[in-house]
């Protein structure tokens, strides 16, 4: 079983000629989310594929790719990342990753069992969570209106409580819930 994140990033920098992720509109949040999207303490998830989609200048929009099964030498430290995601966003290659030419709505139609994450969605534990779930996120502004309404018509959404997280605490839940379910549809 996969799953899969896919997070909106309305100002996330699509060049690699930046001097730091805060400053490249904010891509430390697409760090943070990789981070909860794929490590744990010890090792890194095989099974996520975790998706940003960047529409910050000077080329929008682009599309973030991470594939963890074939993610290769990515320490989780954000000096790292940081080194990572300049690279692949000047045009170079590093294993597991890949930056192309898309937007949010041509990747959303290609997706199934997706669940839009918004604070006043149906309760995550009184939705059945089918096979290879996708999961859409804002970033620290949220999901512009009519990208959520696109969203929507091909998926549910899907609150994680009353509280506002930030986009990676979600995708920390998210894995947790996706983890203990796994546990029990084991012990079954
Ligand atoms: C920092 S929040 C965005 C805040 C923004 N003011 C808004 O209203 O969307 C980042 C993203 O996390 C998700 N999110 C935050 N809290 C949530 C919750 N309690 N349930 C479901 N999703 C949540 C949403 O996808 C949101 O776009």
């Amino acid at each position: 079983m996969v799953r899969e994140f896919i997070l909106y990033s309305r100002t996330g920098r699509t060049s690699g000629n930046f001097k730091s992720l805060y400053d490249a509109g904010r891509l430390d949040v697409v760090y943070q989310c990789i981070l909860m999207a794929i490590y744990e303490s010890y090792a890194s998830r095989r099974d996520v594929l975790f998706h940003a989609i960047l529409n910050g200048p000077p080329d929008p929009p682009k599309e973030l790719l991470i594939e963890s099964n074939l993610l290769r030498d990515a320490p989780p430290e954000q000096g790292n990342w940081e080194r990572i995601i300049r690279k692949v966003l000047s045009g170079k290659s590093h294993p597991g990753i890949t930056v192309k030419k898309n937007n949010f709505q041509a990747l959303v139609e290609t997706k199934r069992n997706l669940y839009v994450l918004e604070k006043k969605g149906i309760d995550i534990w009184e939705i059945e969570i089918g096979e290879n779930p996708v999961f859409v996120l804002g970033d620290q502004i949220g999901l512009p209106k009519n990208e959520e309404r696109f969203a929507l018509r091909r998926g549910t959404k899907v609150s994680l409580g009353e509280r506002e997280y930030t986009s990676a605490q979600c995708i920390c839940i998210l894995n947790y819930v996706l983890d203990r379910l796994k546990k029990n549809l084991s012990n079954h």
